[in-house]
C-alpha cells in the first residue's frame, strides 16, 4: 500500500495532502479509518506508476514545473487521476473545481491546473486510468 508516503499534515481533511484513491475515489486518508479501507483498494501516488514509468498526469506535473516543495503533490496528482477517470476531457473550471479539496501553499495553482490540462489532452488521450 506504501502508506509511509502518504502525507499526513492535519487530520482532519482540511489540506488535501494525504489524498488517497478508495476504490478509485478520492477521499483524504487522515479522515478515513482504517476499517473503512479493509477489503476496498487503495491506490497512494506510490502505486501509480507502472513498471517504472511515470503516469502522464506525474510526467506533466514536471513537464510544466506544477511542483515546488511538492508536498501537496501526491494529493493533487490522485486528485487529477481521480477527477480525469470521470471526466477524461476536462475544461479548465473543471480542473479548479476536481482540486478544490487540495491546497497549495506554493504555487498559485496555475501550473498545476496547466498540467492535468495538458495530461487530459496527451499523447495517448486521456491520462486516465
Ligand atoms: S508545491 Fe508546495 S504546497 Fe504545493
Amino acid at each position: 500500500m506504501g502508506a509511509a508516503w502518504v502525507h499526513n499534515l492535519r487530520e482532519d481533511g482540511f489540506c488535501g495532502a494525504c489524498t488517497v484513491l478508495l476504490d478509485g475515489k478520492a477521499v483524504h486518508s487522515c479522515s478515513v479509518l482504517a476499517v473503512r479501507a479493509a477489503g476496498h483498494q487503495v491506490l497512494t501516488i506510490e502505486g501509480l506508476a507502472q513498471n517504472g514509468k511515470l503516469h502522464p498526469i506525474q510526467d506533466a506535473f514536471i513537464q510544466y514545473g506544477a511542483i515546488q516543495c511538492g508536498y501537496c503533490t501526491p494529493g493533487m496528482i490522485l486528485a487529477a487521476r481521480a477527477l480525469l477517470d470521470v471526466n477524461p476531457h476536462p475544461t479548465e473550471q473543471d480542473v479548479r473545481w476536481g482540486l478544490t479539496g487540495n491546497l497549495c501553499r506554493c504555487t498559485g495553482y496555475v501550473k498545476i491546473v496547466e498540467a492535468v490540462l495538458a495530461a487530459a489532452s496527451g499523447p495517448s488521450g486521456s491520462a486516465a486510468s
